[in-house]
């Protein structure tokens, strides 16, 4: 299976092109312990330690400092956070690699102890009962405050300063996190969205703020580096919960997005087991592969068999991995040679310092240990 791998290949995207189709999915790591938030020194190593991925997309990088959700993210607002971020592209490019940064918004996913006792925003006033990750560790999340209109505006022109910021600091591209229960991803499920006004109601209705951040982004960046992540059959996770109309409004979404030329659509097959809840789609890419004529990227619980299976079978362009890249930093080239691949350590995920983070080695020198 050598260098023949369907993973292996290059990959025209928009005017790149990458080097391979093993994406690095974006995760947080809780690292950016310092006043500003800003990246350092560590994250420069980790993730100059996985340029070789054919792509990086950064953990998500709050577009605000009402975006915030969990301890020691960095974000992409302040000038510190772009000049720290500078630093990061810098030794990425220098590697050969190439790197988006996911723009965040958690919305409801927050707690009131990030906002000077605030409540957080949200479409609507809707608990998702779930946990905040706070400086004083996970505490249960409240009844958000339902954003105003104006809250609104402002939160996309938030996203629009946060892409301009993303190119000042030198990013190949950003992918907007409309996934995973945040913000935009709350204004889409009817169980998040009871808004009566333009901003809910109809599925057109409770899409439209996701295209007017793409259209205020657009203003700042090109259309072809800027890359959106949506996560369909989200259940029981981050406070979501599917209705008979989710999948409706994602089928509007993504047949809408095709009016765009964007650098990808990013979609996680199901996180969890939902083969029993109603509503759900279970085969994300099947159904969507046929919808989305830009290049996709698929991720969730692949492995390198799966991800080359995938490609091979025309369901996607690309495979993004999540947790083993946390392991192996070196992961293109252990698929290269078949090798083996490192356990991740699940209890260092979000915890402070170089642990679990940039101490991960390579193939070769684990072998020479
Ligand atoms: C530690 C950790 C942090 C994550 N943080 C983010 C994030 O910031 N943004 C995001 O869209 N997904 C995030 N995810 C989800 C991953 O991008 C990915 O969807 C998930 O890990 C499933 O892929 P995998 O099976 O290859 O790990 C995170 C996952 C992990 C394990």
């Amino acid at each position: 299976m050598k260098n023949t791998q369907p993973l292996l290949e290059k990959l025209q995207m928009g005017d790149l092109e990458l080097q391979n189709r093993v994406i690095m999915a974006p995760m947080t790591r809780s690292r950016a312990i310092n006043p500003e938030n800003a990246p350092f020194d560590i994250h420069i190593k980790y993730y100059q330690q996985r340029a070789s991925a054919g792509l990086i997309i950064s953990e998500g990088a709050q577009i605000s400092k009402k975006a915030v959700g969990y301890v020691n993210t960095p974000g992409i607002y302040s000038d510190a956070q772009v000049e720290g971020w500078k630093e990061v592209t810098e030794g990425v490019h220098e590697k050969g690699g190439k790197i988006f940064i996911q723009l965040w918004h958690v919305g409801r996913m927050s707690h009131p102890d990030f906002h000077g006792g605030e409540l957080p925003h949200a479409p609507s006033a809707i608990n998702p009962h779930s946990k905040s990750f706070t400086p004083e560790g996970f505490k249960d999340t409240e009844t958000p405050k339902e954003m105003t209109i104006e809250e609104i505006k402002q939160t996309i022109l938030d996203y629009k300063n946060a892409a301009a910021n993303a190119m000042k600091a030198g990013f190949d591209g950003v992918e907007i996190h409309s996934s995973n229960g945040y913000l935009l991803h709350q204004f889409f499920n009817r169980t998040s969205n009871v808004r009566t006004d333009e901003y809910g109601g109809s599925i057109e209705n409770r899409a439209r703020i996701l295209f007017e951040v793409i259209d205020a982004i657009k203003e700042v960046m090109p259309e072809n580096r800027i890359g959106v992540r949506l996560n369909p059959s989200l259940h029981g996770i981050f406070g979501m919960t599917l209705d008979e109309e989710t999948i409706p409004a994602f089928d509007y979404i993504i047949e809408k997005l095709n009016q765009y030329d964007l650098a990808y659509l990013h979609l996680s097959e199901p996180f969890n087991d939902v083969s029993e809840i109603p509503y759900a789609e279970k085969e994300i890419a099947k159904r969507y592969r046929p919808m989305y004529k830009g290049t996709l990227i698929i991720n969730a619980s692949f492995d390198q068999e799966k991800g080359n299976k995938v490609i091979l079978e025309g369901l996607a362009d690309a495979v993004a991995y999540g947790k083993p890249f946390i392991s192996n930093p070196d992961l293109v080239e252990r698929f290269a040679e078949n090798g083996p691949l490192a356990d991740w350590d699940q209890s260092t995920f979000y915890t402070p310092g170089e642990k679990g983070f940039t101490d991960y080695p390579k193939l070769s020198v684990s072998k020479s240990i």
